[in-house]
């Protein structure tokens, strides 16, 4: 879906498809020199990274396997509480590998900090973070993210994997709604 299928629900675009695929061009290349000779696991977190893990993973000049983890805020119901409950957990034993979790967007950061001392947990050889997003004005936790994609200000955004209600997620850009989606 381009930003033109999204009619009036598009307020503004903020990242382009173009933008997007040149940025993950470059982490992949920075990824790859990083982890040459390691045994990389890539880590999805479903469902926002679906998009940005299938680019990411084909820009890399060479092969990595890849697994996913589904997990569900706990407790008050509300996303970013901190307290995850894994839904779906990984069927690669991570001992000894290096993990690599690529996720779509860091908020508040409290789901990541969370999976990545879940993961740390487990006798990896190393667990680093990859965000396409991230809103660091909305940060409640300090957590190390070896790559970034785009730093962008604390608006709520759509496409490339993020969702509004389940929709949008496969919108080719990175952009916010118009007020009369919500209402
Ligand atoms: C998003 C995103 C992260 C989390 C970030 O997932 O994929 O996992 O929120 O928020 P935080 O930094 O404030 O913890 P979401 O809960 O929207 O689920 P989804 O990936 O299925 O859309």
């Amino acid at each position: 879906m381009d930003a033109a299928h999204m009619g009036a629900d598009l307020e503004k675009v903020l990242i382009t498809e173009e933008e997007i695929q040149t940025r993950l061009g470059e982490l992949a290349e920075q990824i790859w020199a990083d982890y040459e000779g390691k045994d990389l696991l890539l880590v999805g977190v479903l469902k926002g990274a679906v998009v940005v893990m299938a680019d990411l993973m084909r820009a890399l000049p060479g092969t990595a396997p890849m697994d996913w983890m589904a997990i569900s805020s706990y407790g008050s119901g509300t996303k970013s509480s901190g307290v995850v409950r894994i839904l779906m957990d990984l069927r690669t034993d991570i001992t000894d590998k290096h993990v690599l979790i690529v996720e779509d967007i860091i908020d508040s950061g409290l789901t990541l900090s969370w999976i990545k001392t879940n993961l740390e947990s487990r006798s990896p050889a190393s667990v680093e973070i990859c965000t396409l997003l991230r809103k660091p004005e909305v940060a409640k936790v300090e957590i190390p993210v070896k790559y970034v994609g785009f730093d962008i200000p604390p608006e709520f955004v759509v496409g490339y994997g993020l969702d509004y209600d389940e929709r949008y997620r496969n919108l080719r850009v990175v952009g916010t709604l118009a007020p009369h989606v919500y209402s």
